[in-house]
């Protein structure tokens, strides 16, 4: 039986070659957008460039693209209602649609109304996807949950700046501490993932390849049973809280 993976805002950046690169590791990868057409766009990508190898018989790609809004939670049950009937569980939740990067903000005199507006969608959407999820995920054997969060959120580094998208990075940090706990004896692990700075729409360029930041999200996807839980890792190397 296939290995079920899902990913959130993967249309582009970090999300979108994360997908390609479970996919190329045999698993079938549902590939969320807000935009359905953005979906199904990637993925026909990723086939494409399966195809391309295919003189090399590169494994055939499975990529299903699906309609997810993270905020909104018609949207977001209507996902888990397709995942169950078409595949009955979830092995891997990939966690990684966020905006907001308000390098333009200051704390003292940040835009309210911007610091909730990001909170929605890198903090409670992936809380309700997390619940949504569940019962697919407790009918996995080995089921992962990574929150791809940002170094950004270490509160042991922190300085000022960007405190709409920092604020949200810190509260999913601790969600993941919360759901890993609460999870542990389901053997569910829960952990929180920094890609590092890489060169995508929100980071902008001069950051390192889409591929590396993919990579680090990858490694806590694919983790042994015997993995950790409840950490916060980028490269597969802890990060300070
Ligand atoms: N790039 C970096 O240097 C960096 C560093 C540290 C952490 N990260 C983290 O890595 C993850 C991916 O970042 P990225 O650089 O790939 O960002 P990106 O290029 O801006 O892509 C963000 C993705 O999230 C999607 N999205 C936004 N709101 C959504 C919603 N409500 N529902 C579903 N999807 C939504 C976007 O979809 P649309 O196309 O519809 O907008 C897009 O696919 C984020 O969690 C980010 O915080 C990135």
């Amino acid at each position: 039986m296939s290995t079920i993976s899902l990913v959130t805002g993967a249309n582009r950046g970090i999300g979108r070659e994360v997908c390609h690169q479970l996919a190329e590791l045999g698993h079938t990868v549902i590939l969320t957008a807000r935009d359905l057409s953005a979906a199904a766009e990637a993925a026909q990508a990723a086939q494409a460039a399966q195809a391309a190898q295919a003189a090399q018989a590169a494994p055939a790609i499975r990529a299903e693209p699906l309609q997810l809004d993270v905020t909104d939670p018609a949207s977001v049950a209507r996902a888990a209602r397709w995942t169950q009937e078409r595949h009955g569980k979830l092995d891997v939740l990939v966690n990684n649609a966020a905006i907001t990067y308000d390098t333009w903000q200051r704390a003292v005199s940040a835009d309210l109304a911007v610091v909730r507006e990001a909170a929605e969608t890198n903090l409670y959407g992936p809380w309700l996807m997390i619940q949504e999820f569940l019962p697919l995920l407790r009918n996995s054997d080995h089921p992962r949950i990574v929150n791809v969060s940002s170094e950004a959120a270490s509160l042991a580094s922190m300085g000022g700046g960007t405190p709409a998208y920092t604020a949200s990075k810190v509260a999913l940090n601790a969600l993941t501490r919360m759901v890993a706990d609460e999870l542990r004896r389901d053997r569910i692990l829960v952990n929180a993932v920094c890609p590092g700075w890489v060169a995508t729409d929100m980071g902008g360029p001069g950051g390192r390849a889409v591929a590396a930041g993919a990579a680090s999200v990858i490694w806590a996807a694919t983790l042994p049973d015997s993995g950790p839980t409840g950490g916060f890792f980028r490269d597969g190397r802890p990060l300070p809280w």
